[in-house]
């Protein structure tokens, strides 16, 4: 990284710690940021990256989906805090779930001078030409949760071990339902997450992994016959599609209390657990004899859905963990020093094998969520109780 600032002296840098504060492009405290609408940020034509001045802080852009999951906002902010604690200055987006809004708030990003991109990509497969960009201007890209694919601008790569989530997910039920012994048939339906979400590709094997043997053997029945990740995506993981195609679901098969079973839903993530619960209890289920609903986050919504009765199991990531990472990773970066990673084999992008950073993921359920949610000061009682 030719233009990364490499020397960056204890004195400078108690300056540049002082300065950022005031220097990062929104402070979560003071105003939360401000969600760019489609169109609102056009690309800049003809931007120069202004040269790094020695002894100015390193710029850092971070571009997060959305707001309109309770994650994204905490990992965006987790990521503000720490970056601008460290010095450095920071340029945080979020982007409506809209791909053009990405691709223009990073372009935005990299004609304003980042030297460092943080990004949770919309869609894994639609920053190949904007990254381009960065490739071409020497700027260091970190992929954050969600790789990005087919471009060889990713430096590297940081995430939790997507794979185990979905194992986890799988193992929950199995074990719940005690799969191994039993005969069944169990009835059960399946989502996952938006397709253009490269994680769906890791969270979906992986649970099935432990539920495709029950499958084939007929423990296991899908009421709809709907298993292959195809049919079970959720467009952009909205609580609202899975709702309504769980209702589909519902109406197709009469799965009703009084009418033909059901016994788990496995869900990939918290969103869409939690518009399949509403479409369950529409139909009339109660927590009691509720079926099995897995999540991954621990969402609020999901944990005081779990502490009600109607979600079985969340997956914890804990968004400050992998904030802390992708830190450590920037400030070895800026300073030119070996950047943390413990993985090298398993995340091609399809350009290239990413040098990665991979998170334990930890399971959730009623049995632990204080000691991991509220113990460990991710949610405070007042956030989970009301
Ligand atoms: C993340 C999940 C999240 C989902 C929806 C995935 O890429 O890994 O934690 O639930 O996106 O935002």
């Amino acid at each position: 990284m030719n233009k990364i600032l490499k020397v960056l002296l204890p004195a400078v840098m108690l300056i540049l710690m002082l300065g950022a504060f005031t220097a990062c492009a929104c402070d979560e405290d003071d105003a939360p940021p401000v969600q760019q609408q489609p169109g609102q940020q056009g690309p800049q034509d003809n931007v120069e990256t202004p040269p790094n001045v020695p002894g100015e802080a390193v710029r850092v852009g971070v571009s997060m989906p959305t707001m309109d999951l309770q994650r994204w906002n905490q990992d965006g902010a987790n990521l503000n805090r720490l970056l601008s604690a460290r010095g450095f200055d920071v340029d945080l987006q979020f982007a409506a779930n809209d791909v053009p809004t990405q691709v223009a708030q990073i372009e935005n990003m990299i004609g304003a001078g980042a030297e460092i991109l943080v990004i949770a990509a919309i869609d894994g497969d639609s920053l190949t030409e904007v990254l381009a960009q960065a490739y071409e201007r020497d700027i260091t890209v970190i992929a954050y949760d969600r790789l990005i694919m087919n471009t060889p601008a990713v430096s590297y790569y940081a995430t939790f071990d997507n794979f185990l989530v979905g194992v986890m997910q799988g193992e929950f039920v199995r074990d719940a339902l005690d799969l191994p012994n039993q005969d069944g048939p169990f009835y059960i339906e399946f989502f996952t997450g938006d397709p253009g979400d490269n994680n769906i590709n890791f969270f979906f094997p992986g649970a099935m992994s432990i539920l495709q043997p029950f499958l084939d053997d007929g423990t296991l029945v899908s009421p709809s016959g709907q298993t292959a990740i195809a049919q079970v995506a959720t467009i952009a993981w909205s609580s609202e599609n899975a709702q309504t195609r769980m209702e589909n679901l519902i109406a197709l098969n009469n799965l009703t209390p009084g009418g033909n079973p059901l016994h788990a839903v496995m869900c990939s993530n918290d969103s869409t657990a939690q518009g399949v619960t509403q479409a369950l209890r529409n139909a009339g289920w109660e927590a009691d004899g509720f079926p099995i609903i897995t999540g991954q986050d621990c969402d609020i919504i999901s944990v005081r859905n779990m502490i009600a009765g109607y979600q079985a199991m969340s997956v914890f990531k804990d968004t400050r963990v992998l904030a802390e990472n992708v830190v450590e990773m920037v400030a070895a970066i800026a300073e030119g020093r070996e950047v943390p990673i413990n993985n090298t084999t398993d995340y091609n992008n399809g350009v290239l094998y990413i040098p990665t950073y991979l998170s334990d993921p930890i399971v959730a359920t009623l049995d632990n969520y204080r000691e991991l949610l509220i113990d460990g000061g991710y949610y405070t009682e007042a956030e989970l109780y009301g």
